[in-house]
This record gives C-alpha cells, structure tokens and sequence, in this order.
C-alpha cells in the first residue's frame, strides 16, 4: 500500500490547472466522495496493525501535497487574472474620494465677510467669554436690563461679572476702545443665549456685526450700505424696509427687513404671506456709546448693525429648521458647496 500512496504523491506534485474548473477536478480525484484519499483510507482499515503507524505518516502526507498544490494552484491562477486587470490602461486618471464639504453657515459666513470686505471693511474677533462692560455696560444697557436677566445671558455663577457674550457687539467694544476713528470693521462670530433649542432658535448660533464710525457719518449711509449688502447676498431685485425698533446702544434704532426671496414679494409661508422678511438690527450709535469707549461724540458720529448668520442661510437655502445646523449629518451638509 506504501507504494500506490508514494505513486500518488508523485503524481499530485505533477498535476496542473489551467482554470478554476481545473482545480475543482484535481480536488474531486483526490477529496471528493469517492475520490483517491476516501478509497485509500477505507484500504488503511483492513491492513494489519503493524503496518498501520508507517503507512499513516505516508497518507497524511499524501493529504498535505494535495491541499498544498490545490493552493499552489489557485494562487497562479489568482494572479493570472490580475494579469489580465493590467490590460486595463492604468494611465486613467483615478475617481477622487469626495472627503469633504464646506458647512452651510460657514460658506453664508464666507460671503458676507467677502461682501463687506470688498467696500473696505477689516474683519474683528474677540473673546467668547466676555466681562460685563464689554458685552452690556459700555453699550449702554441700563442696570436693570431685562436682557441681562439670567434668562437671556449665561453667567459664570462664581463671578456674575463674567458671561458668554450675547452679541458680537463687544468685540466693536473693543476696537473702539482702542483704536481711534475712522474704522470701518465686521465682526463674525459665535454668541450664546440661554435659550430653548427648537425649531428656531438655539443657545448657540452665529452673527456678524458690523460698525462704522467717522466723522458726519449718516443715517442715509446706513440704509445704503445695507441696500448693497441684501441686492449682494440675495440678488440685484431685492427690497428693503426699514422699521422703528430699539437697541440700548444706537439711536436711532431700526430692524431691516427684505422682500421675501423666495416669492419675490408676493406672498408666501416662508414670509407668512408679508412678502417682507426681517434679516438684521441697525442703528446709529448712541453718543453715549461712544464716550464709554473714549470717542468724542461731538466730532464723530457712526452706524451699527448686526446679523443672525442661521438666519440668513435658512432663509437663502429655504432650511426650515435651525438644529440641523448642529447635528452635521453628513447626509444634510454634503448638499453644499463640497470640495476634495
Ligand atoms: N447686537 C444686536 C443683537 O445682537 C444687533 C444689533 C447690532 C442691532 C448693531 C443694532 C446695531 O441683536
């Protein structure tokens, strides 16, 4: 029996395959049912025990060269057809992994800044966490404000005098401080109130404000730069309306509104049929304002403004609820502006 087992061992060695198909034969004629190694084994129980250790060693080894040629055999033919993939022209430019996208609020805030820029506004930032000088007192908030009540402002428990700030008009707060007129500055940022999340509104969300302070500075040149500023960001057709509203800080106040860009001005649930939408605060600057930061309100005079950056992107990609902002689902931001 050692004999045949060694002829088989010989003859395993010397089979080849041209194809899977070929493959699948060798491993029948030797594994399958009634394949060699089955027969030789039902042959093993009837030899005498004597012979049986040896003859084992031999038909292991056996069962080892045709499991190691049936790997031998598949891995030339796996490389065969990877041969056969290199007739593809590997000089074909590769598809690239999209593997980002910019977010909305980032691209809105992106195109203000630019539209600013462009008629000589420099960019200010300041500290998140501000005192309360900057981001109340010295814009003219009485005492007793009800915007610092605890409801609106998140304070530091240790030390009220310590918040986050509610409005970017602090960082304006510093620069007039110090740096003397004329400036002409925007400042993007994050602001926080200690609000309800919902569909609207958030504890946290993003503005740009903007000053200008020289001197004769008038109220004519607010509502026009503001006028470019809407026909930039929502299109040369665009209206804008003043109305009378209140800041502690300017005086006098006003909200601006636009015509609604999503009907034009007729009519629609986005404007709740006013054909008007409120994008912004302005005003002039209170002389008081100024001479807390060391201005001379005689000689100089300015206008502010200041933007809900949510706002204006919802109201340019028709996003009905602020939250998705924050929650980055790849599924909602990959539907702006992407880059690779
Ligand atoms: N600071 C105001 C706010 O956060 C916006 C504003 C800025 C209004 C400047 C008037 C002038 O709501």
């Amino acid at each position: 029996m050692i004999s045949s087992i060694q002829r088989y061992i010989n003859e395993v060695n010397n089979e080849n395959a041209l194809d899977q198909n070929g493959i699948e034969e060798i491993r029948i004629k030797y594994l399958g049912k009634k394949g060699i190694l089955n027969e030789l084994f039902e042959q093993f129980k009837t030899i005498p025990n004597s012979e049986k250790k040896e003859t084992g060693v031999y038909l292991n080894e056996l069962k080892t060269a045709v499991q190691n040629k049936l790997l031998i055999l598949k891995e030339s033919i796996g490389s065969d057809e990877l041969n056969l993939a290199s007739d593809k022209d590997l000089t074909q430019p590769v598809d690239f992994n999209l593997n980002g996208a910019r977010h909305p609020l980032s691209i809105v805030r992106n195109q203000i800044v630019q539209i600013f820029q462009g008629i000589g506004y420099s960019i200010s930032e300041g500290p998140e966490i501000e005192d309360d000088w900057h981001n109340f007192s010295a814009l003219n908030f009485p005492q007793d404000h009800p915007a610092r009540d605890m409801q609106d402002t998140f304070f530091i428990e240790k030390n009220p005098d310590i918040a986050l700030r509610t409005h970017t008009s602090s960082v304006q707060v510093r620069i007039m401080e110090k740096t003397p007129p004329p400036i002409r500055t925007i400042s993007p940022g994050r602001v926080f109130r200690n609000e309800a999340i919902s569909a609207r509104a958030h504890c946290i969300f993003h503005q740009v404000e903007g000053l200008y302070i020289d001197k004769n500075v008038s109220f004519a040149e607010l509502k026009q730069t503001l006028l470019y500023f809407a026909r930039e960001m929502f299109g040369e057709h665009t209206q804008i309306r003043l109305r009378p509203s209140y800041f502690p800080f300017t005086e006098p106040s006003a909200e601006m509104d636009i015509s609604c860009n999503i009907c034009g001005g007729s009519g629609c649930n986005i404007c709740k049929h006013t054909g008007w939408v409120e994008i912004l605060g302005c005003g002039m600057v209170d002389p008081n304002v100024l001479e807390n930061c060391g201005i001379d309100s005689k000689q100089y005079s300015g206008f502010a403004f200041g933007m809900g950056i949510e706002r204006i992107t919802m109201l340019k990609y028709q996003i009905k609820d602020l939250r998705l902002f924050f929650e980055n689902d790849i599924r909602f931001l990959q539907q702006f502006e992407t880059f690779i």
